[in-house]
């Protein structure tokens, strides 16, 4: 992620409020029940974030943009939900991951407080996969859940929808 792209988000995320009452509609269109219950435990900004890349997938994609590939655009960070973390804690998530590495999350997320809060949020692909699980959703989301944040070799998503789903996220 670049600095740009980062200073960016951070001010876009100070917004309040979540997507306009067109997108929401158009996301319970897409989303089954059990996902629509998932959906909705985001915060504001991550609405927004979500129905924004699933938006440009639609574009991207036309006609092939099925029901499970808008709903992986929708979902992929659907695991952020459980770290309770907002725009500031994130920031310092991020540049936690970069100095001491992501592979310490784990055992940030054992810890507690504001520590285990942040080593939830670096993980939040695997969080997500395993809410999409018991949540009943496709194979296909469930997999760009765990993958968005992996390199293009470890993808199992078909590659080019999953490029579509990676360059049309942009956090
Ligand atoms: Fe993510
Ligand atoms: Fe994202």
């Amino acid at each position: 992620m670049s600095v740009v792209h980062l200073v960016k988000r951070f001010f876009g995320s100070l917004l309040p409020g979540g997507p306009k009452t067109a997108d929401v509609a158009w996301v319970e269109s897409i989303l089954s029940p059990d996902e629509l219950l998932l959906w909705r435990r985001f915060y504001g900004p991550d609405r927004r974030h979500s129905a924004a890349v699933a938006r440009r997938v639609e574009v991207a994609l036309g006609d092939r943009a099925t029901t499970p590939v808008l709903a992986a655009a929708l979902l992929h960070d659907i695991g952020k939900v459980q770290s309770g973390l907002r725009t500031y804690t994130r920031v310092a998530a991020t540049l936690s991951a970069a100095v001491a590495g992501r592979e310490m999350a784990p055992v940030w997320a054992k810890s507690t407080g504001v520590t285990r809060r942040i080593g939830l949020y670096l993980m939040h692909p695997d969080i997500g996969a395993d809410l999409l699980t018991m949540a009943g959703s496709d194979p296909l989301v469930i997999a760009w859940a765990r993958e968005h944040h992996l390199p293009a070799d470890r993808w199992t998503v078909e590659p080019d929808v999953a490029t579509v789903l990676d360059q049309a996220d942009d956090d």
